[in-house]
């Protein structure tokens, strides 16, 4: 597919996400939709002396996967890192250094994680933070999409807290899997739009994580967090 046709279609779907969403907005539904869309987890070595905090944001899984694998990627690196929902985190002390992450959903982060950026904003722009997102919009991982989405979803949260400067800033494709059974009629109806719009091979999912950029970028963040 051409780029400029890619680049149409993925604007088109973004479109269509932004109408449907707004007409059937519950952000109390923004919360991760079951116990396993969530991931809680501690590694690293004895000896390591340095802990990251990697908190996100997530409905249906897909960001948490990438948390929990960024997680290992500092643990093999020799930090201590814990995994968390944002939800879950009580208190930010103790850590050296911060990734904030979110899905994106309805053309921005998600509710919880807005909000922690909001509550610990001090406590980030003291440590070194990164950020990253995970969307639909980087379906397609080119230097147009990288600036489109650099542009709608991270300046305008570097916009809100310039005392953060992120020390690097992940931008990931996410995923959708309607065989799991856990996406609301409303969820279905948007993404076999989306679907449509992308030309999905397969209708029923799509996992457009890339794990080689994932696991790079958990080494950039590690190598500025040293
Ligand atoms: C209702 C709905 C709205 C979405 N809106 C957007 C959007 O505005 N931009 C985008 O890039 N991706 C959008 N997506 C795709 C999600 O960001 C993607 O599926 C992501 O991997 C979901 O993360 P999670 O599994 O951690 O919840 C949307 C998905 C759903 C179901």
């Amino acid at each position: 597919m051409q780029t400029a046709d890619r680049i149409f279609r993925v604007l088109c779907a973004c479109a269509a996400l932004i109408a449907a969403v707004c007409m059937c907005a519950d952000p109390a539904q923004a919360k991760p939709r079951t116990d396993n869309d969530s991931i809680t987890k501690s590694c690293g070595p004895d000896n390591a002396t340095k802990t990251i905090l990697i908190a996100y944001d997530t409905i249906h899984g897909s960001t948490a996967e990438v948390a929990a694998r960024i997680g290992d990627g500092l643990c093999d690196m020799g930090f201590n890192a814990e995994v968390k929902w944002v939800g879950d985190v009580t208190e930010v002390e103790g850590y050296d250094g911060f990734i904030v992450a979110s899905a994106i959903y309805k053309f921005g982060w998600l509710p919880d994680a807005k909000a922690f950026l909001e509550k610990y904003k001090d406590q980030l722009a003291a440590k070194k933070t990164a950020l990253f997102i995970v969307g639909a919009s980087m379906s397609e991982d080119t230097p147009e999409t990288r600036a489109a989405v650099q542009k709608s979803f991270v300046d305008p949260v570097l916009e809100k807290y310039p005392e953060i400067h992120p020390v690097a800033i992940g931008l990931f494709g996410g995923a959708i899997d309607f065989t799991k059974e856990k996406y609301s009629l409303f969820e279905k109806i948007v993404l076999r739009i989306l679907g449509f719009i992308l030309r999905l091979e397969d209708k029923n999912k799509a996992d457009w994580r890339n794990w080689e950029t994932i696991d790079a970028w958990a080494a950039e963040v590690g190598a500025e967090m040293m």
